[in-house]
């Protein structure tokens, strides 16, 4: 058949399928997605029809948030977080036996070049705010210790900042830190409260979800990244029990099994809160990358 042949009439019933006959067959799994996109976006159009005015508004909005990224701000990512789709691809993707830790988004503020420490150190630099004292186990599904882990962490201070936010404000690599996991496959460390916080709310995405009334704030918590040679790697958050607001994460990243107390005690004479954390990684499968 000529290419002209198979050319199908453009109209409201036949338009995705017009689209979709042009787009050549393709194993990119990319372009295989943009093109369903594109199905969608029509059915849209369809559903809502749209004036070319209310067409346009929302085409300025999509440039308005590549305009908006940059190597540092990363406004495409805090719109697929904030409509759950990055969640969404997380649970889809590292779905784990039940009773292992479940994995949620990384975020932005993560940063690879964290230093070590030492165990039993403290990861706050200014010591300002609620003393708090961290303490982990990792083992496997069978119970078993993790001995080889490593675990990185990192957290708001409590004024709900990252420090890779504030850099005049606080010290370089405040409340961040590496540890190698202790013979008995456990982890220790001191370091403050963290305070919940608002995603980023000054570009569009952000002025957008705030002008809808959606809720942008995060509830109080910890991130963590355990790895161990031949085991997945979890990404994941602990969240405080004691924030009012556990309910309203902006990002749809709480499950009842990240949520732990952090109970108040006295330690060496101060006020200070507790929290233990366990992780149970399971061992690296097949065809999967983490
Ligand atoms: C975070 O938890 O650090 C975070 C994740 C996504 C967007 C903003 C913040
Ligand atoms: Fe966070």
């Amino acid at each position: 058949m000529s290419r002209a042949a198979e050319l199908i009439t453009f109209n409201e019933a036949t338009s995705a399928e017009a689209f979709a006959s042009r787009f050549g067959a393709t194993d990119d799994a990319t372009a295989r997605l943009l093109s369903a996109a594109v199905g969608h976006v029509h059915e849209l159009i369809k559903e809502f029809r749209p004036t070319p005015e209310q067409w346009r508004k929302v085409l300025d909005f999509l440039t308005e948030v590549g305009h908006a990224s940059d190597e540092r701000r990363q406004e495409w990512v805090l719109f697929s977080d904030l409509v759950g789709a990055s969640a969404l691809v997380e649970e889809i993707n590292s779905r784990r036996p039940a009773g292992a830790t479940p994995n949620t988004i990384r975020g932005p503020f993560f940063r690879a070049d964290t230093p070590q420490r030492a165990l039993g150190s403290s990861i706050s630099l200014d010591d300002a705010g609620e003393p708090l004292l961290v303490e982990g186990h990792i083992e496997d599904l069978d119970g078993l210790p993790v001995t080889t882990a490593e675990i990185i962490t990192w957290q708001a201070n409590a004024e709900g900042y990252y420090e890779n936010q504030q850099p005049d404000l606080q010290p370089e690599f405040n409340l961040r830190g590496l540890f190698r996991a202790d013979q008995d496959g456990k982890f220790q460390y001191h370091t403050v409260r963290p305070a919940g916080y608002s995603v980023p709310g000054d570009g569009p995405v952000g002025r957008l979800f705030a002008q809808a009334g959606y809720p942008l704030h995060r509830p109080a918590h910890l991130h963590f990244v355990v790895r161990a040679p031949g085991f997945e790697t979890i990404t994941t958050h602990i969240y405080d029990a004691d924030d009012p607001r556990l309910g309203e994460d902006a990002l749809f990243g709480v499950r009842p099994e990240l949520v732990q107390p952090f109970d108040r005690a006295m330690i060496d004479g101060k006020p200070t809160s507790c929290v233990s954390v366990r992780f149970v990684m399971v061992r690296a499968r097949q065809g999967r990358s983490k």
